[in-house]
């Protein structure tokens, strides 16, 4: 028998609710996610605590659910984060800070960087060291060099393959066989062809393997930020 159409509308409006509440409570919850990492740390962050990346997030738990309503309602124009704030180039930096680099990030915002930044965004560390991969570095075209270097002409080049044949013949593998990218090892270059490091040895070390640079650097990182 069908229940009376009075106790049908209120069913009907009472599971609506519910829903609504249910659908409301959802995308108002603290984004948990940003409390749990998502992998294991790269190599050498094994011991760094969570909060020397991810500063914890402006306001506190009700400021952020209020900022996240508000961008719902399309009252604001970004979403709050919950918890902790996202990491990059500040955060490296204040540890990683290495005045020798030869390719120092902000070097790249220049205008004639404008390709490469759209290609592969050399302006920013966690364009080639992801976080919580468990690895060195994530960056996979070892010959990203070719977004830059293609004009790279050496005047009496040492090199007994020179580098301006090395690039008309599309070589870029063997760029980081020769050259480390930050100039931080202390160490020799090769000369020879021959004595370039082959790729896999390269992509062992970018993936957490011992170092085919050596050992001696010349800026060691600092186990904590500044204060
Ligand atoms: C060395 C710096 C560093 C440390 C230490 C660190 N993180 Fe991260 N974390 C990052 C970077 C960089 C990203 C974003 C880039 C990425 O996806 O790898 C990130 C991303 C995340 C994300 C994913 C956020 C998203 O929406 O994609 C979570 C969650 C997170 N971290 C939690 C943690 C927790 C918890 C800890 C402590 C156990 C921690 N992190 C320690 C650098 C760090
Ligand atoms: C709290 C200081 C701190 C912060 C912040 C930090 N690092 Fe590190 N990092 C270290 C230390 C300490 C090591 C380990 C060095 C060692 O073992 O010799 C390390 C190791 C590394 C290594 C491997 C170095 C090697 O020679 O094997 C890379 C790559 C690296 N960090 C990149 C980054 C990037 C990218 C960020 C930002 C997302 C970052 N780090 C943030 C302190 C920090
Ligand atoms: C375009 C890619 C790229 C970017 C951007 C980049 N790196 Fe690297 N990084 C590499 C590669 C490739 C290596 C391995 C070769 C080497 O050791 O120099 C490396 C090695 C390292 C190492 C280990 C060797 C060393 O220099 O002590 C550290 C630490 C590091 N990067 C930190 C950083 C930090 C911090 C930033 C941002 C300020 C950054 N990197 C930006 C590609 C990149
Ligand atoms: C986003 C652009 C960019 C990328 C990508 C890039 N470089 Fe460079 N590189 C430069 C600039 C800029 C200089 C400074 C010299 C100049 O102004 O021409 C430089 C300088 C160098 C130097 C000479 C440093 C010195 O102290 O004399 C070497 C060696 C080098 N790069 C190797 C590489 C290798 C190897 C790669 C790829 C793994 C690479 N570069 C990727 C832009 C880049
Ligand atoms: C067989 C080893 C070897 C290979 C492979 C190699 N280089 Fe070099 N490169 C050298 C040597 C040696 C020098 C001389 C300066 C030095 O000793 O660092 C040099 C110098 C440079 C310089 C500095 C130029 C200057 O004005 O001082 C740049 C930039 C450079 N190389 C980029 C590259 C790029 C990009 C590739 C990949 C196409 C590459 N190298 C491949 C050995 C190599």
């Amino acid at each position: 028998m069908p229940a009376p159409k009075r106790l049908r509308q209120n069913l009907a409006l009472i599971l609506g609710i519910g829903i609504g509440g249910a659908a409301l409570a959802v995308l108002l919850l603290p984004d948990r996610e940003m409390l749990h990492a998502r992998g294991p740390m790269n190599t050498g962050h094994e011991n760094l605590r969570c909060e020397y990346c991810h500063q914890p997030a402006r306001g506190n738990l009700r400021q952020q659910l209020q900022a996240n309503a508000r961008y719902l309602l399309r009252l604001r124009a970004s979403k709050a984060n919950f918890g902790l704030q996202r990491a990059g180039n500040p955060q490296c930096l204040a540890c990683h800070d290495r005045p020798t680099d030869r390719h120092p990030v902000f070097r790249f915002n220049e205008p004639r960087f404008q390709e490469a930044r759209s290609a592969i965004h050399p302006e920013s560390c966690i364009s080639c060291h992801l976080e919580h991969r468990g690895v060195r570095a994530t960056v996979v075209d070892l010959g990203y060099c070719r977004h830059c270097h293609e004009d790279t002409r050496l005047k009496n080049d040492p090199v007994d393959i020179s580098h301006e044949t090395l690039i008309a013949e599309e070589q870029w593998n063997s760029c980081l066989g020769c050259h480390d990218f930050h100039g931080n090892h202390v160490m020799k270059t090769a000369q020879r062809l021959d004595d370039a490091m082959p790729p896999e040895r390269i992509r062992a070390y970018l993936s957490g393997g011992a170092s085919p640079y050596g050992t001696d650097k010349r800026h060691e990182p600092r186990e904590e930020p500044p204060p």
